[in-house]
């Protein structure tokens, strides 16, 4: 099975994190990246500060908006959360991996184009966060088999470490979109994300899509910033 939304263009592989305190912030942002950038993440920070109502906006002004609320609860609150969101004309949402919560949202997302991806395993979790949690698997593993379970519960994409793309690729084929944060150009801060890679060999070990915040929007020029991202995107697909 080939996943839905597959990008073609190089532009359209790259997703900004709008991680910005308040909808106003934000939308000084997407006016300085200009048509660098088509498609934008709205997380936490914005969504808590009022931003959750620039979804339609942007979705209105022919952006792509992906909601990162990484939804994890009882079903029947996962399904109805999942179907509001479909409402606010969102292409990208986030939900935890767990069985339960991915069939649940799929079910919220039903007859909407709403894609949903599963957070894998959080890149801050190393094998013994895991085991203080109670798990039996490490990260690898772990990963591995909610890639499996994502593509049974109808899942479109996954959220991974490019460190981890290679072999999600490997098990579940092309069932699954696969979204890699902790991009990082050469010679780009790293911030505090602790395993980085470049665009190029993100998309070389088979991502989908790189959301990328702070080397775009910490830079002095935005929209240069996402124009050298997407240049090497194309370079390197
Ligand atoms: O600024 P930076 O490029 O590190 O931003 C990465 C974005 O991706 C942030 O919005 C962060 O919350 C998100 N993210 C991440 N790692 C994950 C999941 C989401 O960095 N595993």
């Amino acid at each position: 099975m080939i996943a839905p939304m597959r990008p073609t263009e190089p532009r359209d592989r790259l997703i900004v994190a709008l991680d910005a305190p308040d909808a106003a912030e934000a939308e000084r942002l997407v006016a300085t990246i200009g048509d660098a950038a088509r498609f934008y993440k709205i997380g936490m920070e914005l969504a808590y500060g009022g931003g959750l109502a620039l979804a339609p906006k942007l979705a209105a002004s022919g952006k792509r908006v992906f909601i990162d609320l990484k939804l994890h609860d009882i079903p029947n609150t996962v399904e109805r959360a999942t179907a509001q969101i479909a409402r606010l004309g969102a292409t990208f949402l986030t939900v935890h991996a767990y069985p339960q919560t991915m069939r649940a949202a799929v079910a919220g997302a039903k007859g909407s184009p709403l894609k949903l991806l599963a957070v894998s395993v959080l890149t801050s979790s190393d094998d013994s966060d895991l085991a203080e949690a109670g798990y039996a698997f490490g990260v690898s593993d772990l990963v591995e088999r909610r890639a499996r379970q994502a593509v049974a519960a109808g899942i479109d994409g996954l959220v991974c470490s490019p460190a981890e793309a290679a072999r999600i690729r490997a098990a579940v084929g092309d069932a699954l979109l696969l979204v890699t944060p902790g991009v990082r150009p050469a010679g780009a801060a790293t911030g505090d994300q602790k395993r980085v890679a470049t665009p190029a060999s993100a998309i070389a070990d088979g991502a989908d899509y790189l959301v990328v915040g702070r080397p775009v929007t910490q830079d002095s020029d935005p929209r240069a910033a996402a124009e050298r991202i997407v240049a090497e995107i194309a370079a390197a697909g």
